[in-house]
Formats: structure tokens, C-alpha cells, sequence
């Protein structure tokens, strides 16, 4: 028997939730081809793996790396933390499908300038990827404010029954491509005018394909309960299953209220497939938006058009430095980029035992001076939340990285170290594996992780060094069996 690689005496760690066991993994090709507690075999290369965790590569379910897996193929935020796949096009936002006329639309421009918006269709999106070869696989969710803005005049409006249709029928073509899903961004202006009937008439494309819906909820303040329940309507009248994407509850007054909305989908959860992400900080950072501006928490100014000095200041410093109100310094930013420390932290940790919750970093890769979610997410989960904090044990946490996103998203033969499947794999270190990425210092790659590997490529090492680009686009596939589900 022969085979390209393998890992001698792993702690294997197979992203079903099971736990932990001791053994060899052989990779043949693209495939995981041999499992047991130990192999004889003729390989390539051993790597010694005692004391080391090897796990499914992680599944990063929310970003917005859309256009950077092309623009920037090593991917390093990403690859560094031992993410193997990237779902883009979230929070009603996608490069893939969209056609963009004169400015691009607020939070499109979260994706990149105009002249980085040149995929009309899945496929042209999925040729581009194909050709960048980022270190990375990458799935696409259709969004719903991409719709908006490529068949409506303006997007502060519901839509007409024509523009319905056209949309309706985009969409339907780019699930015959392969797309995820559909994905909406209803708390933003841009998509906040589309009733939730807009929202349902399109969600009904994604029955007959099994896509998924995805949603930034309409409100993430007060009116959470409503939202969900929105969001959970919308999911029931198409039959599919719902993705709350970086559930939390912000803003001060809506502290402490996870409780409720983690029972709320306990409740609904016995009657529809529901799931949510979330990623491990208790700040969030988009464009900044009047609306959020207020003194209760800190907000930090990640980047602006006229003012691109202020990057990295608080609003307030900035607003006491112009002699302004901090709603006035806010306009003159304007268009701009801000994280919000508007969370409560035991909000997040709740969110993030929740069994239904998957991990996401949300990041934003465009940001001069991102969040750390973007570099930081998933070793953070393992470092600072399971190993320290104790908030799980670790084949929880790897679950919810790998088996349950794969099953979610319907990702055939990956996020379980199985063979048969593909070798994606993480191997790290799990007495130091940790983010490195802080507030002040955002971009630094975790500490911990030992080796990458993509479709049978070793693709990042102990060096920091990306060594392979080996990612692919990733159809949506149609699984009759789930393997695991919570
Ligand atoms: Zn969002
Ligand atoms: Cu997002």
C-alpha cells in the first residue's frame, strides 16, 4: 500500500463532535485514503504528529473575502488560522453576480472598489477563482442587496413585482451554478426598505435547489426578538434552513438578552433546521452608520474616505479633537469604517456554546485597520475560549468549525477526517495554539499552528509561509445523508 503523506501518532480530533482519539491518517491524492491506530505503509513524506491535534481544516462560514481570495490568492489572515474554506457573499453582499453601475453601494463597498466587481455570473466568479487558485476553497452565497442594486433604480424602496421577478430569476440561475444560497443584509438602508414578503419570494428559489438563507437581521438592537422571528417566517414559507448570521445582541439596553433569543431558538428549532455563527469578541465592526453612534461604548474608526489619518481613534477622540458632537464627527468621517464595542461579553459566550452555533470571523479584509476578528477568530475559539476559558472541550469547538458548518452549508465529503473525504487538515499545537491579532495590532498570524493542508497540498507551515495554493470553488451539492447535525 502506498500513499503521498502521513501523520504518525495524531491526536485526531474528526469534526464530528466525537472525542479525541490516538492514531495514523494517510493522505493519497486530494483524499484522506487511510485511517488506524497504526499503519504500515510506503509514504512520501511522515510527519510526526505526537502530541499535536490534527482536525478537519476549518470552515469559515462568514466572510467577505470575496474578491481578496482573487485579489490576494495566498490568503494568509485566513490560511494562518487553519481555515480551509471561506463562504462568501454574506450579510446581503456578493461580488459573485453582481453589476455595478456608477457607486458602489454602502456595504458593497466592503468588497472593494468598482473596478473589483467584474463577476455578473456564478460561473464567471467561479472561473476567476479557479484561475487566482487562492490558498483557500471558496463557496458563494448569492446576496440579496446584490439583487437589489443590479435590478433596481434606487434601493431605498421595496422592490416591484418586476424587479422581483428579475431577481428571482438571477438567483435561480446562479443556484443552477452552484451557489450556497441567498444571503440578506436587512438592518442596512440599502436592503431595510424590502419587506419581508420581497424577502420570501425570493427565499422560495432556494427550496427546489436545497440552498440556504442566511441573514443580518433586520435589528440586532431591541427589536432582536421580532428579527429572529422575521428571519424564521421567511425560512418556514420556503422550506429551507435558516443561518442568523453573527448573532448577538447589541447595544446596551439589549444586554443580557441572549438568554431569550437563545430559547426563542431552542423553541423554533424543534420545528424548522435553524443554525447561527458567531465569531469570539464582544466588538463588531462594519461601515460606520449613524444610527449605532451613541456614547454608551467605545467606537473605533477603522477607515474613512475624507479622513483617512483618523484611522485607529475613537470616535471620541476625534469628535473632541474637531470641537464636534460625536453624531457630527461621525458625518464628517463619513463614508467610513467603525468597530463597536457594543457587546456583552457573556452574551457571546452564551451565543457561543449554543450547540447550533457555528464559528465565523466575519472579517474584513479590506480594512486598513481591521477588527482582529479577521486574523484571530478560530485560534481564539481554541485558545481563548475552550482551553482557557473552559467554555467547551476541544472536539466542541472543532465541531463547530468543521462538522456542523460542512453539514449546513451541504459541503459533500469535507469537515470530517474520514477517508474518502478530502485532506483538508489543521494539525496545531493545543497547549499553545492561540490568536496573536489584537485591537492594536490586528494582522498578525496565531501562534500554534503546525500545518495547512488543502486538497492533499501542504499549504502553510510552522514558518508562517504559505507553500501551496491548492483551494477550489465549491459547488453546492446535493446530500441525501447528513453525517452529524445538532
Ligand atoms: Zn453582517
Ligand atoms: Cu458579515
Amino acid at each position: 500500500m502506498k500513499a503521498d503523506w502521513l501523520y504518525r501518532n495524531a491526536t485526531v480530533i474528526d469534526g464530528s463532535g466525537g472525542p479525541a482519539y490516538r492514531g495514523d491518517v494517510a493522505v493519497t491524492g486530494d483524499k484522506i485514503s487511510h485511517i488506524a491506530p497504526h499503519l504500515t505503509l510506503d509514504v512520501g513524506a511522515e510527519i510526526d504528529a505526537e502530541g499535536k491535534v490534527l482536525a478537519p481544516g476549518f470552515i469559515d462560514v462568514h466572510t467577505h473575502d470575496d474578491t481578496n481570495v482573487i485579489r490576494m490568492p495566498a490568503y494568509l489572515p485566513k490560511i494562518s488560522q487553519g481555515v480551509t474554506t471561506v463562504i462568501v457573499g454574506n450579510c446581503g453582499i456578493s461580488a459573485a453576480t453582481a453589476t455595478i453601475r456608477d457607486d458602489v453601494p454602502d456595504p458593497m463597498n466592503l468588497l472593494g472598489e468598482a473596478e473589483h466587481f467584474i463577476y455578473p455570473s456564478v460561473n464567471a466568479y467561479a472561473d476567476a477563482v479557479t484561475e487566482a487558485r487562492p490558498a483557500v476553497n471558496v463557496g458563494t452565497l448569492i446576496g440579496h442587496t446584490t439583487l437589489r442594486n443590479n435590478h433596481m433604480d434606487s434601493l431605498m424602496r421595496p422592490a416591484h413585482p418586476a424587479e422581483i421577478a428579475a431577481m428571482r430569476a438571477q438567483l435561480r440561475e446562479a443556484l443552477t451554478q452552484g451557489a450556497l444560497g441567498m444571503s440578506t443584509g436587512l438592518a442596512y438602508a440599502t436592503a431595510f426598505e424590502a419587506p419581508t414578503e420581497e424577502v420570501m419570494a425570493l427565499a422560495e428559489e432556494l427550496a427546489a435547489g436545497q440552498g440556504i438563507y442566511t441573514t443580518h437581521l433586520r435589528s440586532e438592537f431591541e427589536p432582536i426578538l421580532e428579527a429572529l422571528d422575521e428571519a424564521f417566517r421567511i425560512g418556514r414559507h420556503a422550506r429551507v434552513p435558516v443561518v442568523v448570521s453573527h448573532h448577538k445582541c447589541a447595544g446596551a439596553k439589549n444586554w443580557g438578552r441572549t438568554r431569550e433569543t437563545l430559547a426563542f431558538f431552542d423553541k423554533m428549532r424543534q420545528r424548522q433546521e435553524i443554525g447561527c455563527d458567531c465569531y469570539p469578541y464582544s466588538a463588531s465592526s462594519s461601515t460606520l452608520d449613524l444610527k449605532q453612534v451613541t456614547d454608551e461604548f467605545d467606537i473605533v474608526i477603522t477607515w474613512s474616505e475624507p479622513h483617512p489619518e483618523m484611522a485607529g481613534n475613537t470616535l471620541q477622540q476625534i469628535a473632541a479633537e474637531w470641537n464636534l458632537s460625536l453624531i457630527d464627527a461621525a458625518r464628517r468621517l463619513m463614508p467610513a469604517g467603525a468597530i463597536y464595542h457594543n457587546m456583552d461579553e457573556q452574551d457571546v459566550r452564551r451565543v457561543l456554546r449554543y450547540p447550533a452555533t457555528m464559528i465565523g470571523s466575519d472579517g474584513l479584509p479590506n480594512d486598513p485597520m481591521p477588527h482582529p476578528r479577521l486574523w484571530g477568530a478560530f485560534p481564539r475559539v481554541l485558545g481563548h475560549y475552550s482551553r482557557e476559558a473552559q467554555l467547551f472541550p476541544l472536539h466542541e469547538a472543532i465541531h463547530k468549525m468543521t462538522g456542523l458548518p460542512a453539514a449546513r452549508f451541504r459541503l459533500a465529503q469535507r469537515g470530517l477526517i474520514k477517508t474518502g473525504y478530502y485532506a483538508d487538515l489543521v494539525l496545531f499545537d493545543p497547549a499553545t495554539v492561540r490568536d496573536a491579532a489584537s485591537f492594536s495590532a490586528p494582522q498578525r498570524p496565531a501562534e500554534g499552528i503546525e500545518g495547512v493542508m488543502v486538497n492533499g497540498v501542504m499549504s502553510y507551515g510552522r514558518d508562517k509561509q504559505v507553500t501551496g495554493r491548492a483551494g477550489r470553488f465549491l459547488r453546492r451539492q446535493h446530500i441525501q445523508h447528513i453525517d452529524k447535525e445538532q
